[in-house]
């Protein structure tokens, strides 16, 4: 099959038919997808993968925050898969990001190994892992994993207390600086809900509800802080539903 990748800057709309094109792709691969409003945002950058009579068979997105790039929406056809499509696409959209001089930020699902293959493949670290943060997204029910990627990190971070919270995902973040009763903040999120934590490593020893999950970054200058994750029946659930994980996460001394 001969296969073009398209890329549309930022600003300019996909025509009417490539945009009900991109819906009707991730419509048909999806059960729930918790990012349709954002699929055709006009401040990101969308890759287009297209057959020789122009049927979209492939799609991904990349997002600029900062020092980074966000990557997101990777998506092939059924039909089209294991056919080097999402390959080209990642490709294309890494050397794309590559040539910015910007870093590279994607939270990889675990359904498959076939996304972390190619992350890997380019060179992406993995640097955290997400237990449960999606729900009902490929099937009803099903609590799906992600594993954080990028390409390179700053300086460990400054924890300023806050707290993020995403009640169309269930999910919530807590930047914890250890000046407050961390149980206590935790205990008013529902217990199905994704929950984790930001801090500086010495501050959340021995608080036993929590499960060390990495790093993870700000995306406008690269900081990182230690993340771990609330054990409650949402990690559970995604444990138990054995996500696909095919690499061991890196230390940030280790990553460049
Ligand atoms: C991930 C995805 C985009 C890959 O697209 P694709 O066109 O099938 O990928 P490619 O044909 O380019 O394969 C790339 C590599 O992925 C791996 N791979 C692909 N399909 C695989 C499968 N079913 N099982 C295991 N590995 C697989 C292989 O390592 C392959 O390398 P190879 O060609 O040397 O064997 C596609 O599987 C997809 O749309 N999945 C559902 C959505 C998704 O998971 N998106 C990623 C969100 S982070």
């Amino acid at each position: 099959m001969t296969i073009s990748i398209e890329t549309h800057e930022a600003g300019v709309s996909l025509d009417l038919c490539d945009q009900r094109a991109v819906l009707d792709l991730f419509g048909a691969a999806y059960y729930r997808y918790h990012y349709f409003d954002d699929i055709d945002r006009l401040d990101r950058i969308r890759f287009l993968a297209r057959t020789h009579d122009g049927a979209l068979v492939g799609f991904c997105a990349a997002e600029q925050f900062g020092m980074f790039y966000k990557l997101s929406n990777l998506l092939v056809d059924r039909r089209a898969r294991g056919q080097g499509i999402g390959r080209r696409l990642e490709y294309t959209r890494l050397r794309y990001v590559r040539h910015t001089g910007l870093g590279a930020y994607v939270s990889c699902a675990c359904d498959t190994p076939a996304s972390q293959r190619l992350k890997l493949e380019f060179g992406l670290l993995p640097i955290g892992a997400r237990y449960g943060y999606r729900v009902n997204v490929t099937a009803p029910g099903v609590v799906g994993s992600s594993i954080v990627f990028v390409d390179r990190i700053g300086l460990l971070g400054t924890a300023e207390e806050s707290v993020m919270v995403d009640p169309k995902n269930e999910r919530a973040r807590v930047i914890f600086d250890g000046s407050t009763d961390l149980v206590e903040q935790l205990s008013v999120f529902p217990s199905d809900w994704y929950v984790d934590v930001l801090s500086q490593p010495e501050v959340i020893e021995g608080v036993d509800l929590l499960a060390p999950a990495g790093i993870d970054i700000d995306l406008t200058d690269g900081s990182y802080l230690y993340c771990h994750q609330l054990k409650n029946d949402r990690y559970n659930m995604a444990l138990t539903a054995n996500p696909t994980i095919i690499c061991f996460l890196m230390r940030p001394e280790d990553v460049c």
